[in-house]
């Protein structure tokens, strides 16, 4: 595969997709209490993007369950709702959705807090998602991904937190995952240089402890073998010749 630049009609239907994801994290925000289930969480976002003549992106994505992944305080990515799963006070929940409208995808994630949380724990989040916007000021033409992951690690890095090194961000679009890789580290590559109409999901993923991780027996959930909270937060960016366009954002 190789990287793609999006046409404007193309883009235009990633803001609308974009748009809707925006809502559904919007909504989703209102409903995140202690009591809910994970469960809960998915069939409202699934609910909404349906009655946009969205498609969730995610569902049957390499045979992934659900429309969604919930990811709750010490597991880092791709968290499989459930029934069984209640949001107790203290948790951090990180919701993670992809909308798809006419054929165009957009990702985006969000952590929140259920009830009240650590102080500690809230600046895990606080950083998490300033970490995105200092990856976001290198999302331009002339930089390169590597200036991008570089920004994102010494940020995060910087108040002692570690980043998951087996998740990136990626080029997103016609599917939900596209080349390039986006790192959320430095590598020995720097990496391709960053063109007008390139579309990307830029995600830091962040422990609170170490870095490592371990996928669990369903095949799917990431979890920080220190059993430490983890924060995640993305969003679909558009390179431009000037700032870069955040698409999952409301119109
Ligand atoms: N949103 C994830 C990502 O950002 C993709 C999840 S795919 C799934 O890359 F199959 F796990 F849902
Ligand atoms: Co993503």
């Amino acid at each position: 595969m190789s990287v793609t630049i999006k046409s404007n009609r193309e883009i235009e239907l990633m803001r609308e997709a974009g748009n809707v994801l925006a809502i559904v994290h919007d909504e989703i925000e209102k409903i995140i209490e202690p009591g809910i289930t994970t469960a809960h969480i998915d069939e409202v976002a699934a609910s909404i993007i349906r009655k946009y003549g969205c498609t969730p992106s995610f569902l049957n994505y390499k045979g992934y369950p659900a429309s969604t992944c919930i990811s709750v305080n010490e597991m880092v990515v791709h968290g499989i709702p459930s029934k069984k799963q209640k949001l107790m006070e203290g948790d951090i929940v990180s919701v993670d959705i992809g909308v798809m409208y006419n054929g165009y995808h957009s990702d985006a994630a969000r952590t929140w807090p259920v009830g009240e949380i650590s102080p500690e724990v809230a600046k895990l989040v606080q950083v998490t998602k300033e970490s995105f916007f200092e990856g976001l000021k290198f999302a331009r033409e002339g930089y390169r991904i590597g200036d991008i992951s570089g920004a994102i690690q010494d940020y995060v890095e910087s108040y002692g937190y570690s980043v998951v090194r087996e998740l990136c961000g990626h080029g997103v679009g016609i599917e939900i995952h596209e080349d390039p890789q986006i790192p959320n580290f430095r590598t020995d590559k720097r990496g391709i240089r960053l063109k007008k109409g390139m579309t990307i999901a830029i995600e830091p993923m962040i422990n609170l402890g170490g870095r490592e991780v371990v996928t669990l027996e369903d095949g799917w959930g990431v979890v920080a073998i220190d059993k430490l909270p983890s924060s995640h937060y993305e969003n679909t960016v558009l390179i431009t010749d000037s700032e870069p366009e955040i698409l999952s954002k409301r119109k």
